[in-house]
């Protein structure tokens, strides 16, 4: 680390409080605008889009400029960021920047349902193809790449199995092949896995999740390199992505405190999925820091740490079962996302297309800040429950 560099717990407090934007408050304000006003014609017709320009409300604040600034700064070897009004609308807006009609689009077998449906449809229609890949493919990529392959999407790991992939492995052969490669790392965010550094050229954050970390706010965020944030950024403004600025400053003072946070959902998760293994109830337990996940080793490897989703495999439990245990759960909340301070459990069934989940009857658990031993007695009145 060079003089000067922020460590990474600095740069989450200092990141996007240029005094310009801040003024004499400790937090930039949120500033609300659609109109933008100018002293004369000329400086209106002169003025360019960019951060610290104002220019109209589809370009943002200080607000925006603020959150997207200390999401770049987190990112060693990153141009800049551009916000969305979702994690989904920053995956589908980063693809759209990247593909054209008549392009191949690789994406891993493990993906957010979503981000798969998006692909299936929408861009369907748009004339770009989507092949998809096992996750644990690794340079082995370098066979499905063919003269139409534009770009790469990969999620690791993914939200669901859990399957670390190689992603500088990936990314180091689709660089050779003049591929763009895509991350959706929402898991790990850039404290626990800086993609940029690694070889990727967009990474994709749902700041929904750990960014906020309160489940009160939906945020998108992508982050590029030199290469490919100009063109990012323009087609985000060219299809009218906006973020409220309310949003925007959730999301810097959720940033705030996201290194902290993301050590506790670290042990905390770690303590109740080995305490999991250990149950006769449990089959495999799919978190990356753990033997039993796929990838785990790369994890090892490339990761700094852990955060507080994971899945593990319920044995003997039909889905009726599966749901009642669920439901039997007084601590976990039954809900969709993740990231959020409060915990949460689900059912879910993955959808394949080329490769087999590595288990199947998988119930995924987001572990919130509630005391782990809380969280262990709660599990183990539900296996009781069970039989
Ligand atoms: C891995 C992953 N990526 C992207 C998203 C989409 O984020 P958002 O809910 O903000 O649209 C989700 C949401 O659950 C997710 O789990």
């Amino acid at each position: 680390m060079s003089k000067g560099e922020k460590r990474p717990f600095t740069g989450l407090v200092e990141g996007d409080r240029r005094k310009e934007w801040r003024r004499r408050l400790v937090n930039p304000p949120v500033e609300r605008a659609s109109t933008i006003l100018f002293d004369s014609v000329a400086e209106l017709t002169g003025s360019r889009p960019g951060l610290g320009e104002y220019r109209y409300g589809l370009q943002g604040t200080a607000t925006h400029w603020a959150l997207a600034e200390a999401l770049t700064e987190l990112e060693p070897g990153a141009a800049g960021t551009a916000l969305y009004s979702s994690g989904l609308a920053a995956i589908t807006g980063a693809l759209t920047a990247v593909l054209s009609a008549g392009d191949e689009l690789l994406v891993t077998d493990s993906v957010y349902g979503p981000t798969r449906k998006f692909c299936e449809t929408i861009l369907k229609r748009c004339g770009a193809t989507t092949r998809y890949y096992d996750p644990m493919i690794g340079a082995g990529i370098a066979e499905l790449i063919g003269e139409n392959t534009r770009a790469i999407l990969l999620e690791s790991p993914g939200s669901q199995t859990m399957e670390i992939q190689d992603v500088p492995g990936v990314c180091a052969v689709a660089r050779e092949r003049a591929v763009v490669t895509l991350l959706d790392n929402t898991w790990a965010t850039p404290l626990l896995f800086p993609a940029i550094a690694a070889g990727v050229d967009i990474t994709i954050l749902a700041a929904t999740k750990y960014v906020g970390g309160h489940a009160d706010v939906m945020i998108g965020a992508a982050t590029a390199t030199a290469e490919h944030y100009p063109r990012l950024q323009t087609t985000a403004w060219d299809l009218g992505h906006a973020l409220s600025p309310d949003d925007a400053w959730l999301g810097s003072r959720g940033l705030r405190t996201m290194g902290v946070r993301l050590k506790q959902h670290e042990a905390s998760a770690l303590k109740v999925a080995r305490w999991l293994k250990e149950q006769p109830q449990v089959g495999l337990v799919l978190h990356p820091a753990l033997p039993d996940c796929p990838g785990h080793e790369l994890w090892k490897r490339d990761f700094r740490g852990s955060s507080g989703l994971f899945s593990f495999e319920l044995r003997g439990a039909d889905d009726a079962a599966r749901a009642e245990f669920v439901e039997s759960l007084r601590l976990f909340g039954i809900g969709y996302s993740w990231g959020g301070y409060e915990s949460l459990a689900l059912p879910v069934d993955p959808v394949r297309t080329v490769s087999r989940p590595p288990a199947n009857n998988l119930v995924r658990l987001h572990i919130g800040l509630e005391d782990p031993d809380d969280l262990i007695e709660d599990l183990a009145d539900a296996f009781a429950e069970l039989g």
